[in-house]
């Protein structure tokens, strides 16, 4: 009989219980609500942390300045400094170029590195002077170390198909 009692209480007990204490899911209880997903940090482009199309434009500027400005390798670009609309078009293919290298949503349309540049007999020391002018371009525009060097990464890519002399 004492047992009987017993195993009364304990079945008129336990829903109770198990409600408080978690052990047993309600019937029609919905699963618990995943905690509110945590969006994704939008991946940030070099091209934008450069500054996006204006502060390209101003550093292609610059390093054409710098080129031509530059003993080591200005004779390169007097015929292009002589002829507005080849200018144009030169700064214009660079900034597509580096735009669209850096995640931009520029397409460039010039040449491809070794047509533009095989007729030119470019030097190792010719290339390090361009990439030196570059640098001093992105300096002068406060363009961070890191954004720097991955900028350099690409354009040190191109030196096999711009070099064809060996010095
Ligand atoms: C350092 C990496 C370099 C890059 C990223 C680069 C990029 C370019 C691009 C995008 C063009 C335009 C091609 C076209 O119009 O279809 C070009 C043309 C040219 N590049 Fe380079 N270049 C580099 C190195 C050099 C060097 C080392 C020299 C000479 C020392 C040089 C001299 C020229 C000249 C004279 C042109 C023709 C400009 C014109 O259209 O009148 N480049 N380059």
């Amino acid at each position: 009989m004492r047992l009987l009692v017993c195993l009364a209480l304990c079945l008129a007990v336990s829903p109770a219980w198990a409600k408080k204490s978690g052990k047993k899911a309600r019937a029609g209880a919905r699963p618990a609500k995943a905690a509110t997903a945590v969006s994704p940090k939008k991946e940030i482009t070099l091209y934008q942390r450069l500054g996006g199309a204006s502060a390209l434009t101003a550093i292609v500027d610059q390093f054409v300045a710098n080129c031509a400005g530059d003993p080591r390798v200005a004779s390169f670009f007097t015929s292009t400094a002589a002829d507005a609309a080849r200018m144009t078009r030169f700064k214009k293919n660079l900034t597509d170029q580096l735009c669209e290298a850096t995640g931009g949503p520029c397409k460039y349309s010039g040449k491809d590195m070794k047509n533009a540049h095989d007729t030119m007999k470019i030097s190792n020391e010719q290339f390090d002077a361009v990439s030196e002018d570059l640098t001093a371009a992105l300096t002068q525009f406060r363009v961070g170390t890191r954004e720097q060097a991955e900028v350099m990464k690409f354009v040190s890519s191109l030196r096999p198909k711009i070099v064809t002399v060996n010095s």
